[in-house]
């Protein structure tokens, strides 16, 4: 059992429980004996990530938004932690529906604020590496300056309405004193994620499985660090229980750095497909005068400092955990 400074046992309240990270971190909470609530409204998240959790005398579930302030309220009766995971995200969800994925982004994160402040918990707000944009100094440290893509690019509006959820978090804890903690993730891969709203991994996974070619936008040079999910969720619980971590935004991610033209080629060779690489330019897919953010490495020195953590899993063994899962893994829109 895990208790609190004051010996009571901890609770946590996880919003987006039934999605990829949100199920992975609702099962390491209990498996380190916290109690949990759940809080989905499966607009992406399934019932089915959830099959274990929802075994446990320990798990309560509730459907529905968090932005309906009653129904948060009540869901986090008595949290003494709260993990706001709830949102919408992936490139193609977020190219076609920008005004929403601001406001929903803004609108949840004052609710959750609200919410955290009546019942005096401490929060952890999912930020996320798209914040940097195409920042040309690496790795990416938490104070350095961003470069978001213009607002004329729909895209931005992930990184928008993030920064903006971040700007009321900080603005909050300033205010109040209040003990939070904004994580900004770096690619987070595993069992569990959708290749439906463009992730890169399980797309080329689920390709791979299935032996048809593999896209690769533009000359596949472009690098991102993937980070396996036990150790994001690691590091997420961590952050809120350690109060060194308390008022700061901490990179998680791997430093391990890959372009996508070798993820490409790993996934392959780790699946044993006869898939091939297939090229095809960035614009065409995401529209005319876009383009792939080249680089993206975290600075994990906070992480590690502040937090105790290293997300060091290596690449091939996170991948390795998706090709052996029994689960189907969705490739994509089609699926
Ligand atoms: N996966 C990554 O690589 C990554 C990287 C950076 C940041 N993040 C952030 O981490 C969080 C979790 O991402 P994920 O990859 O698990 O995505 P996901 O889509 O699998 O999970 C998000 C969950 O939130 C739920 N949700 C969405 N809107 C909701 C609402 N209004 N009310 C209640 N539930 C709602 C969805 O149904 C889903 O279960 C998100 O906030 C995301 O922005 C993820």
């Amino acid at each position: 059992m895990t208790v609190t400074d004051s010996g009571s046992r901890t609770t946590a309240l996880v919003t987006g429980a039934a999605g990829f990270i949100g199920s992975h971190l609702v099962e390491y909470l209990l498996a380190a004996g916290w109690r949990v609530r759940g809080l989905d409204d499966f607009s992406s998240g399934t019932v089915e990530n959830l099959r274990g959790p929802l075994l446990s005398r320990d798990f309560a579930f509730t459907e529905g938004s968090v932005l309906d302030e009653r129904l948060v309220r009540s869901a986090a009766a008595g949290a003494t932690h709260v993990f706001h995971l709830a949102g919408r995200v992936g490139a193609l969800y977020v190219e076609q529906h920008p005004e929403r994925t601001i406001r929903e982004v803004v609108q949840a994160t004052r609710t959750m604020l609200a919410v955290v402040d009546e019942i005096r918990a401490p929060l952890f707000f999912a930020s996320t590496s798209e914040i940097y944009g195409d920042s040309g100094v690496q790795p990416l440290a938490e104070e350095a300056d961003i470069i978001i893509a213009p607002p004329t690019n729909p895209r931005s509006s992930y990184a928008f309405g993030k920064g903006t959820g971040e700007l009321l978090v900080n603005d909050y804890a300033r205010r109040t004193g209040a003990p939070v903690v904004i994580g900004r993730l770096f690619n987070t891969i595993g069992v569990r994620q959708s290749g439906r709203y463009g992730s890169v991994v399980p797309r080329f996974v689920g390709w791979a499985q299935r032996d048809r070619p593999i896209v690769v936008y533009g000359d596949g040079r472009q690098t991102r660090s993937f980070t396996f999910v036990g150790d994001a969720v690691r590091a997420i619980a961590a952050g809120l229980t350690t109060s060194s971590a308390y008022g700061h935004t901490i990179n998680i991610g791997s430093d391990q750095e890959t372009s996508i033209g070798d993820l490409a080629r790993l996934v392959i060779r780790l699946t044993g497909s006869s898939s091939t690489v297939r090229h095809e330019s960035y614009d065409r897919v995401h529209g005319r005068g876009t383009r792939d953010i080249a680089r993206r490495v975290p600075d994990t020195t906070r992480l590690r400092q502040l937090v105790g953590c290293r997300c060091a899993t290596p690449l091939a063994t996170a991948i390795g955990t998706i090709i052996e899962s029994p689960s189907r893994v969705v490739a994509g829109e089609s699926d």
